[in-house]
């Protein structure tokens, strides 16, 4: 059942060995796609594009199917979450988006942008950088510094799901110093901490067969088995939180993700509230 709110509160290899600049290309990543969802006739590769969630946006209100992939090796108007910019620098970097048609309503959606998350820790952990975590809802965080984002956007018949887009970001190669001053400091590279560069499209195919595996268990069995494996990663638990809303801010204890993916935050005067949005900062 969705809560009574939820519509204001809406979300908000085989043969071919690559180089480190071709693994992107349409010829490496099809050859690696085995999966049901993202066929290889499905994925877009693209030198540069304004945002790959923008153009997963055009093509899903053109009728293109769920398992649409729509990658960039550069931004020029990467978004993040509440509008603010994505830098999106060319050769280093993964920025993406997925197209889905989930049978779910819209109070729903965030559910699959912890799925999201969850499918991306789990490829950074297993490429080495066991310890990323997840900041809810959709941050993945090295030692207090972003390595990742996921932006997702819909569009709605009603109260269902018409698609869905899920935008990652990944800080993958060089440095964080490649970005601008003011997210340098907030920011780390999968690089930084490997001391290695990685093979982007090898990352790209893991990411994508997790994704599609709690994607299908998700359309199974619900969002139970995805909680579970969220919690498991997660940095929040049991910390001091600030949480910034539309409304004003909170700071509390994060007690738990509750069964539909809202977190539950434990004020000093014993209130529980359930959050549904918003930015959360560790204290
Ligand atoms: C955040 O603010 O943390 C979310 C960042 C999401 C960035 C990715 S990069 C690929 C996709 N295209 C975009 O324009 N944004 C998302």
């Amino acid at each position: 059942m969705c809560p009574p709110n939820y519509l204001n509160h809406a979300i908000g290899m085989g043969e071919v060995t690559p180089t480190a600049n071709d693994s992107l290309t349409q010829r490496f990543i099809s050859s690696q796609l085995t999966g049901k969802i993202f066929l290889p006739e499905r994925y877009h590769f693209h030198t540069t594009l304004d945002s790959t969630n923008r153009e997963a946006m055009t093509l899903a209100h053109n009728g293109f199917p769920e398992g649409t992939v729509i990658v960039a090796d550069q931004q020029t108007q990467g978004r993040g979450r509440y509008g603010r910019v994505w830098a999106s620098p060319p050769g280093l970097n993964l920025y993406f988006s997925l197209l889905l048609r989930p049978p779910i309503a819209v109070c729903q959606a965030s559910q699959l942008t912890l799925l999201a998350g969850l499918a991306l820790v789990e490829t950074v952990v297993g490429m080495g950088v066991g310890e990323a975590l997840l900041k809810w809802p959709n941050d993945i965080m090295v030692n207090g510094r972003k390595l990742a984002g996921i932006l997702a956007e819909m569009a709605s018949d009603g109260e269902r799901i018409r698609f869905m887009v899920i935008g990652v970001g990944v800080n993958v190669n060089g440095s964080a110093t490649h970005f601008p001053a003011e997210i340098a400091q907030r920011a780390i590279t999968m690089a930084e901490i490997l001391h290695k560069e990685l093979v982007r499209g090898l990352l790209l195919v893991e990411f994508l067969r997790l994704f599609e595996y709690w994607y299908l268990r998700y359309l199974q069995e619900g969002f139970a088995p995805i909680r579970q494996g969220w919690l498991a990663h997660s940095a929040l638990l049991g910390r001091q939180v600030q949480v910034a809303l539309p409304q004003g801010g909170m700071v509390g204890e994060a007690m738990n993700l509750d069964e539909d993916g809202f977190l539950l935050v434990k004020e000093s005067n014993g209130i529980v509230s359930r959050v549904m949005a918003g930015d959360v900062a560790l204290l």
